[in-house]
């Protein structure tokens, strides 16, 4: 998101007036920098001891509702105020005591200082740096997601209140992580759209929700994005200023569009975000049908559309979507944008509204959406110290809670992929020397991924291990580019010691925003590297993977030197403490791939840019992710072993369920394939499946229960799609009984080629684990 906005405000701000401002300003300068870099209190709007006359404002009034408060104060401004609080760094109106404020702010897994709203100082150097979103997603863990999104926006809150940090946080990010390349993979939960969904609405719940419980107010506001059907970044120079993602009324519906329909609906976001991207040659923040037709109108968003950094420029400039820049401004608001991150609409709303393009009540629904946000959010309400969470401060943030809640994540999300017999967990006693290999064995930031804070503290993969046991430490390659690898050193320290792990994997400079992979192979020499060293190696050989995205490693799951893999995704400022936990035993892994890796066959076949996710016989298509593609995999969504051994039991599951149609339904005279889930009958029919899941190991700990569904081959259906997951956590030698209540309409239903929700009749088979169960839905 920010590489282009900061271009553009370089480009933009012509040298002439930039210079006329500078002088103008410099007798006031130093003073000014001396104000903002010691601030150390909150902007708020409605300070009576600033400005005595608030108290007669209506939007001051706390006693008054928020509608009553957003039309007062809407009814005081000019047109030409108003179009200050349509963009991402709000002027002031000091006649009304309106501070300045920033409305960008960034919190996808911890605080962040990528937007220019928040800061961190002397007084609050960092803040609690969660594993990046892929990995918490690997936990299958709801009440996880929301804990985290709670820590989160205490911590946004204590910095709020020293002026560091906004109150508008422009995550998470759920798009569907659609393609293994993509570079911003790692900051979504990954290719399942009810896992993204549950996601999505957990963190922001975890975010929003004020302890009191009260809805019509917000601890922040988060912000899902981007909205639609956004993933691709950069991908052989097709970039995603101008890529015109063509996408099929069907995937949108039960693909693109669901993680967003859940976090408005479910999660009650305070803001949508919608992306560069064209959709069906339509810019998305100029697409009415899908802003103010969708968002606002049929899922009742109750707060504001904001645009990427910098679209609306991007749609007039890069895509030439209109040809003059008032039009560009006129069709964004028109369609339903409420705030433009960028300059665009300050720059060119008024003259729109002159030219007759676009009326000034376009413009009061806007900024009344703007407005009701802050309102919910406190910002009209005079002190914050005065109010529910002012007396957070830099005490809260980083405390130790917080910083095991990052550890526990990171323990939680960590995937073991392949454990041979006596391989993990290693015995922290019997274990006297550990070779730790590799370019990401002592990395620091590399942990946090991108969208980072600066984190409280780090604890390296190498110092997480050196706790227990006493290792010998060789990088093995100078980055993770791994041009030469030292593979001798490498060697030798394996042969020496008791067991060796090697923690490999990429970075940033590998798969980022604006840059997607083209390879699934580990870069370099790194599969060299491995492999020798597991030659030389005496004991066991661990192979760490850190990355967003999945690899095809089929050299080393198919080399019997090679006993244990993990994935640690981008474990966040405590991975290393997490991956200590995992290796020797101190934590049980309990978490699942949320996305599937695919050989490097399928890159060489499938151009990014194809967005059909159903395969295509006629031209041999695969399709995408584990709901389409049926070709080989290296490891698939769901994946994830455990140092137990549990087992599952069908306890309760019908066999049989009818969907009681009227006399006079059409398809009680002829077949129907499937029958629409929006009808009557249909309508809060639901069953429950009782699972009894035994933990046969003496280890404890969590297992996620995972109800798949394939449902009868009606209208290019998804050969399996996810019901619902559950996560438990056994003792040893234990068992529990597992309840899923399951909706005939909203679970059991695919969506046909014209985006209708259908329930299709026959036989669906419910897979548990490798239990499969019949059951037929007939009418
Ligand atoms: C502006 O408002 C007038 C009067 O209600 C209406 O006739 C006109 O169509 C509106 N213009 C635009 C661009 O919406
Ligand atoms: C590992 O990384 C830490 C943190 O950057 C650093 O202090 C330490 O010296 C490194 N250890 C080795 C053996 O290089
Ligand atoms: C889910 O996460 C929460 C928060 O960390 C934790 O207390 C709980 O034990 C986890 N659930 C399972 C089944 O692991």
């Amino acid at each position: 998101m920010t590489t282009l906005f900061s271009s553009v405000l370089q480009n933009r701000a012509p040298k002439v007036s930039v210079f006329i401002f500078f002088l103008i300003s410099l007798h006031c300068l130093s003073l000014i920098s001396v104000r903002v870099l010691a601030q150390t209190s909150p902007v708020f709007a409605c300070d009576a001891t600033k400005d005595p006359q608030v108290a007669s404002y209506g939007f001051c009034d706390t006693k008054l509702g928020t509608d009553a408060r957003v039309a007062d104060l809407v009814h005081r401004l000019t047109l030409q105020e108003k179009i200050l609080f349509i963009v991402n760094s709000a002027g002031s109106v000091s006649r009304l005591g309106i501070p300045k404020y920033e409305w960008w702010s960034e919190a996808l897994h911890g605080v962040s200082n990528v937007g220019p709203g928040t800061k961190f100082t002397s007084l609050v150097p960092g803040a609690t740096s969660f594993p990046q979103v892929i990995l918490t997603a690997a936990s299958f863990n709801t009440s996880l997601y929301e804990a985290i999104g709670k820590v989160v926006s205490t911590e946004a809150r204590a910095m709020y209140n020293v002026g560091l940090a906004g109150l508008t946080y422009w995550s998470p990010n759920i798009n569907i992580f659609r393609d293994p390349r993509w570079g911003r993979g790692q900051e979504t939960p990954g290719e399942d759209p009810l896992l993204a969904s549950k996601y999505g609405s957990s963190y922001v719940k975890g975010l929003q929700q004020t302890d009191g419980g009260d809805p019509s107010r917000l601890k922040v506001a988060a912000c899902c994005k981007h909205y639609t059907a956004y993933d691709v970044d950069n991908w052989k120079g097709i970039e995603r200023y101008t890529f015109d993602a063509v996408v099929t009324q069907q995937d949108l519906d039960d693909t693109f569009q669901p993680p967003f329909k859940s976090c408005v609906i479910d999660g009650n976001v305070a803001s949508v975000m919608c992306s560069y991207n064209k959709v069906n040659g339509k810019p998305t923040c100029a697409d009415p049908d899908l802003l103010a037709g969708v968002i606002r109108g049929q899922w009742k968003l109750n707060g504001y559309i904001v645009s990427d950094c910098d679209s609306v420029d991007v749609l007039f400039k890069n895509q030439h979507y209109t040809k003059t820049p008032e039009e560009a401004a006129a069709k964004v608001i028109l369609a339903g944008l409420d705030l433009n991150c960028g300059s665009f609409l300050g720059q060119h709303t008024e003259a729109a509204v002159k030219a007759g393009l676009l009326n000034e009540s376009a413009i009061d629904k806007a900024v009344t959406n703007n407005f009701a946000t802050l309102m919910r959010l406190g910002f009209f309400d005079g002190d914050p110290s005065k109010q529910p969470y002012g007396k957070l401060g830099p005490k809260d943030v980083c405390t130790p809670e917080h910083q095991e809640l990052a550890r526990e994540a990171a323990r939680q999300g960590i995937v073991l992929l392949k454990n041979s017999p006596g391989s993990l967990p290693l015995s922290p006693t019997a274990i006297k020397t550990l070779a730790v290999i590799g370019p990401n064995a002592n990395v620091t930031k590399t942990m946090i991924g991108n969208y980072e804070g600066i984190p409280c503290k780090y604890t390296t993969p190498l110092q997480g291990l050196t706790t227990s046991v006493a290792t010998n430490y060789v990088p093995g390659c100078t980055n993770v580019a791994c041009g030469t690898a030292q593979v001798d050193d490498a060697k030798k320290a394996a042969a020496s010691a008791d067991a060796t792990v090697l923690v490999m994997g990429i970075d940033q400079s590998q798969e980022r925003e604006s840059f997607d992979r083209v390879s699934l192979l580990l870069p370099g020499q790194q599969p060299l590297l491995i492999t020798e060293v597991a030659k030389a190696a005496k004991g066991p050989v661990i192979l760490v993977i850190m990355s967003g995205g999945g690899f095809d490693i089929s050299f080393a799951k198919n080399d019997d030197k090679i006993t244990s893999i993990l994935w640690v995704g981008y474990p966040g400022e405590a991975g290393g403490a997490a991956i200590a936990d995992v290796i020797f035993g101190y934590y049980n892994p309990s978490g699942r791939l949320p996305m599937t890796w695919y050989p490097q066959s399928y890159v060489d076949k499938v151009p990014m840019t194809n967005m059909n996710m159903r395969p295509d016989p006629s031209n041999g298509y695969p399709g995408r992710t584990y709901r389409f593609y049926t070709g080989e995999t290296i490891y698939t969504f769901g994946d994830g072993l455990s140092y137990s051994k549990i087992t599952h039991e069908l306890a309760k599951a019908p066999r049989l369920v009818s969907i009681p149609l009227e006399e006079d339904h059409v398809c009680r005279s002829s077949e129907c394939k499937s029958v629409e889930a929006v009808e009557q009958s249909c309508k809060n029919l639901a069953f429950d499946i009782h699972v009894r899941v035994q933990n046969r190991g003496k280890y404890g700990g969590s297992h996620t229960v995972f109800l798949f569904s394939s449902p009868p081959s009606v209208h290019n259906s998804p050969q399996k799609h996810l019901l619902g997951f559950e996560k438990v956590s056994l003792t040893g030698k234990s068992e529990t009984l597992v309840r899923f209540k399951v909706d005939v309409c909203k679970d059991l239903s695919v969506v046909d080629e014209l985006g209708s929700r259908k329930v299709a009749l026959g036989q669906h088979l419910l897979h548990v684990g490798s239990l499969k169960h019949s059951l037929t839905v007939g009418i």
